[in-house]
C-alpha cells in the first residue's frame, strides 16, 4: 500500500494534467458536430494506454465511434480482468449554466469541474493510471484487458456487435467498471445492480397545420394539452405507473433485502438541500433508496411543441412531442416494456389526435453477485484503502452493455465506482473530487492484487 501511495504522491501533478488533457476534448457522442473531436479523443486514449504499457493497442473501427482495446498478459495461467469504460460524454447544454466552460477543466475547492470529469473520463482514466502504476512498480498481479468505448451515452449499439464478434479476444474472468457512485467518501459502497432502460419518443398530431388560437381554439383539440393529459395519466394517485402489465415481471425484494438496503446511510435533508426541493416524490410505500434502486420508473425527459420562441404568438400547435424513458428492474425486459407502453399510449389517445411512438435505445437491468471472488476482492480493496467495509447498494442508473457482457461473454461485473450522486452527472457543472481520483488510482491495484490472490487460493 505504501508503494502505491508513494507512486501516486510522486506523480500526482502529471496524473492530474493527463486527465485535464483528456477532459479538454469535447467528446460528445450524441451530436455529430463533435465528430472530429470524438475521434481525436479515441486516439488520445489509445496513445495513453500504449504509453502506460499496454500491448496490442488498437483503435477498433465500428459503424460509429471506435472502441479502444489494449491488453497485458503476464501469465496465461493467471486470471484476467477486463476493464470497461467510456470516453464519450453527454452534451454540455445548457451552456449558460456552467460557471466555467465544460471543456476547460477548472479546479474549485478541490474538485475538477468539466463535462465527463466523473462520467466517465475521470473514472476510467484511473484504471489506465493504476495500470501504469502496476507496470512501473512491477506489481501487476494478473492479466488485464481494456475496452474503452465511445458510444455509451448513446446506447452502445456498436459495442454490442463488437462484443459478439470478439468473444475470444475479450476472454476474461471478470469485468471491472468504475462508472457508478459511492454513498460518500466516509461511507464507501459498491453498487450491486443497475437498472435497465426503455427510451422512446412520442408525437401527438392534431390539425394538419398550426392554427390561429383565437379562430380555432376551443373547437379543435390542442395536441399539447392532450399530450400533457396523456402523460399525466401514466401515474396514478400513488405514483404507480398505470400501463397495464408494467409491473408483471418485477421481482419484489424480500423484507430482509429491503431492510439491508434501507440500512445504508441516507440523509434526506441533505438530499433535499442539494437539490433545493422542499419535498421528495415517489411511489407510495417505498423509501427513496428503494425508489431509485429497486423500483421501475417513468420519466419525461423533454416535452415541446407549438411556439417556444421570444415573446408571444397566438397559435394552436399542430403537433406536440415528448421523450419518455422508463427505468427497469429485474426481470423486466426492455423490448416488452416498450411494446406495453406503445399499446397503452395508442389506446389512451382520444380520437381528436393521432399518436406515433418511436423507440430509441434500451438496455436490460442487472444485479451483480456479492458472493463472488471478484466482489470479495473489491470489498477487501476498499476496506484497505478507505478503512471501512463497503456497503452494498443498488444504483439507479443504467449501463446497458453490462447485461450483454453476461449474456455474450458469460462474465459477471464488479461495479467499483468512485463518483458521488452529487457530482452532477449529465448536468451543468459536472465535477469529480481530485481526492476521489487519486483514491481510485490507489484502490484499483489492490483490487487486482486481491483478485489474483483469491483466485489462486480457489
Ligand atoms: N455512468 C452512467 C450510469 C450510472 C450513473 C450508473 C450513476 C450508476 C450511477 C452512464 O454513463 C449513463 O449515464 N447511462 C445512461 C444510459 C445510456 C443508455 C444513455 C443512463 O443511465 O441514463
Ligand atoms: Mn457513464
Ligand atoms: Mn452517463
Amino acid at each position: 500500500m505504501q508503494l502505491i501511495k508513494d507512486y501516486v504522491e510522486q506523480h500526482k501533478e502529471r496524473l492530474l494534467s493527463e486527465l485535464f488533457a483528456l477532459l479538454r476534448f469535447p467528446s460528445v457522442s450524441a451530436d455529430p458536430k463533435y465528430k472530429t473531436e470524438v475521434l481525436k479523443t479515441a486516439e488520445f486514449v489509445a496513445d495513453k494506454l500504449r504509453d502506460s504499457g499496454a500491448d496490442n493497442v488498437e483503435v477498433c473501427q465500428t459503424a460509429g465511434y471506435p472502441i479502444i482495446y489494449g491488453e497485458k498478459t503476464i501469465d496465461s495461467s493467471k486470471p484476467t480482468v477486463l476493464v470497461y469504460g467510456h470516453y464519450d460524454v453527454q452534451p454540455p447544454d445548457p451552456l449558460e449554466l456552467w460557471k466555467t466552460p465544460p471543456f476547460e477543466p477548472t479546479i474549485r475547492d478541490g474538485k475538477i469541474y468539466a463535462r465527463g470529469a466523473c462520467d466517465d473520463k475521470g473514472q476510467f482514466y484511473m484504471h489506465v493510471k493504476a495500470f501504469e502504476l502496476m507496470m512501473q512498480t512491477n506489481t501487476l498481479p494478473c492479466n488485464i484487458k481494456f475496452m474503452i468505448e465511445g458510444e455509451e451515452e448513446v446506447g452502445s449499439s456498436n459495442l454490442g456487435i463488437f462484443v459478439k464478434q470478439n468473444k475470444n479476444r475479450l476472454k476474461a474472468d471478470v469485468v471491472l467498471i468504475s462508472d457508478t457512485s459511492m454513498i460518500s467518501m466516509e461511507n464507501p459502497s459498491l453498487e450491486t445492480g443497475l437498472r435497465g432502460l426503455s427510451y422512446l419518443e412520442v408525437e401527438v398530431t392534431g390539425p394538419n397545420r398550426d392554427l390561429h388560437s383565437g379562430v380555432y381554439g376551443g373547437a379543435v383539440a390542442n395536441p399539447a394539452t392532450t399530450l400533457a393529459k396523456m402523460i399525466a395519466s401514466l401515474h396514478d394517485e400513488n405514483n404507480h405507473i398505470t400501463i397495464p402489465g408494467f409491473y408483471d415481471k418485477v421481482i419484489e425484494l424480500t423484507n430482509a433485502e429491503r431492510k439491508a438496503l434501507n440500512d445504508a446511510p441516507y440523509d434526506e435533508d441533505e438530499y433535499k438541500k442539494d437539490l433545493e426541493v422542499d419535498e421528495l416524490w415517489g411511489e407510495t410505500g417505498f423509501s427513496t433508496l428503494e425508489r431509485t434502486g429497486t423500483r421501475p420508473t417513468l420519466e419525461v425527459n423533454g416535452i415541446w411543441g407549438g411556439y417556444i420562441g421570444e415573446g408571444a404568438k397566438t397559435v394552436l400547435p399542430s403537433k406536440a412531442f415528448a421523450k419518455i424513458s422508463m427505468r427497469l428492474v429485474p426481470n423486466q425486459v426492455s423490448d416488452e416494456i416498450t411494446q406495453l407502453f406503445t399499446t397503452h399510449f395508442e389506446k389512451i389517445a382520444p380520437r381528436s389526435v393521432k399518436v406515433k411512438v418511436t423507440p430509441h435505445h434500451g438496455g436490460e437491468p442487472v444485479v451483480t453477485p456479492t458472493d463472488s471472488i471478484a466482489y470479495k476482492a473489491a470489498q477487501k480493496a476498499i476496506k484497505e484503502s478507505f478503512g471501512k467495509d463497503p456497503i452494498p447498494t443498488r444504483g439507479g442508473g443504467s449501463i446497458p452493455i453490462v447485461a450483454l457482457f453476461e449474456a455474450e461473454l458469460g462474465l459477471k461485473t464488479v461495479l467499483m465506482g468512485f463518483g458521488l450522486d452529487s457530482d452532477a452527472l449529465h448536468s451543468p457543472n459536472e465535477k469529480y473530487d481530485i481526492y476521489n481520483y487519486y483514491k481510485g488510482i490507489e484502490t484499483i491495484p489492490l483490487f487486482h492484487k486481491y483478485f489474483a490472490e483469491l483466485s489462486a487460493g480457489q
